[in-house]
């Protein structure tokens, strides 16, 4: 029965215009923007900087960056950790979601990203709000676990090969209630396939992320979900998990 309502949804579908192709999505992405965005010379000026310093050109596109602020705000969250800072466009996004006594601890392997970011931060008006840690995560999270830190949202955006101790470094971290949000989940569908040209680089990234995608699924504490996304970005997506209280 199932198959047969895909075969039919499939074959509605085949009436539908396609257009898949990158210019298309990005001008689809100009559209929303354009309509849906405010002009924001902070946001605009972080990427403008990240883009002089050399860092790579992959920070969260506007519309997801907006997506994230109201992600913080539909959860009410106060305390987020955000892993892999890049330039800090996504920080600014995730920290104005924050209520007036929120804080944002984000970490960045990389001491050229974090200086960019630590200024992004700093123009953005939420030096305050954000504490920066420099080092690969996996040498920080520690001290965070040690000082008692709880977060109400966790977003995970680093090297990708290390997605699943970020995901048991969350559960830990966390609480019941509390919400992970994982970027880059879909990598243009290679996802699905173990031998496709890594979309992450030479450092595992697919293969951290399908087992990261293993993770999620067998956690019992965990009530997960991936959306597949096309824009700016090209063919990606996120992962949206909820801590509960499951044993
Ligand atoms: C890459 C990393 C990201 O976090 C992202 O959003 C897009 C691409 C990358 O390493 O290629
Ligand atoms: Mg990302």
């Amino acid at each position: 029965m199932i198959g047969r309502a895909r075969a039919r949804a499939a074959q509605w579908l085949a009436g539908y215009p396609s257009i898949t192709t990158q210019e298309h999505w990005t001008a689809v992405d100009r559209y929303i923007c354009d309509r849906l965005l405010s002009q924001d010379r902070v946001l605009d000026g972080a990427l403008a900087a990240s883009d002089a310093a050399g860092l790579p050109p992959i920070a969260t596109s506007a519309n997801q960056g907006k997506l994230l602020e109201l992600l913080v705000r539909v959860h009410g969250a106060r305390r987020i950790l955000e892993l892999g800072t890049l330039g800090g466009y996504g920080t600014i996004w995730l920290a104005r979601g924050l209520p007036q006594d929120g804080r944002l601890v984000t970490l960045e392997a990389e001491p050229r990203f974090a200086e960019v970011a630590r200024a992004n931060i700093a123009s953005a008006g939420l030096a305050e709000v954000v504490e920066l840690r420099v080092g690969p995560a996996l040498e920080t999270l520690p001290a965070l676990e040690a000082e008692g830190a709880a977060f109400d949202l966790i977003f995970i955006d680093a090297d990708k090969q290390n997605d699943p101790a970020y995901l048991e470094w969350s559960l830990r971290l966390s609480r019941p209630g509390s919400l992970i949000i994982a970027d880059n989940v879909i990598g243009a569908g290679a996802i699905i396939d173990p031998d496709a040209r890594n979309p992450w680089g030479e450092g595992g990234g697919v293969q951290g992320v399908r087992r990261f995608y293993d993770l999620l699924g067998a956690e019992p504490r965990l009530s997960a979900t991936a959306i597949q996304t096309v824009g700016d970005k090209g063919h990606d997506g996120f992962a949206l998990a909820l801590v509960t209280d499951a044993q």
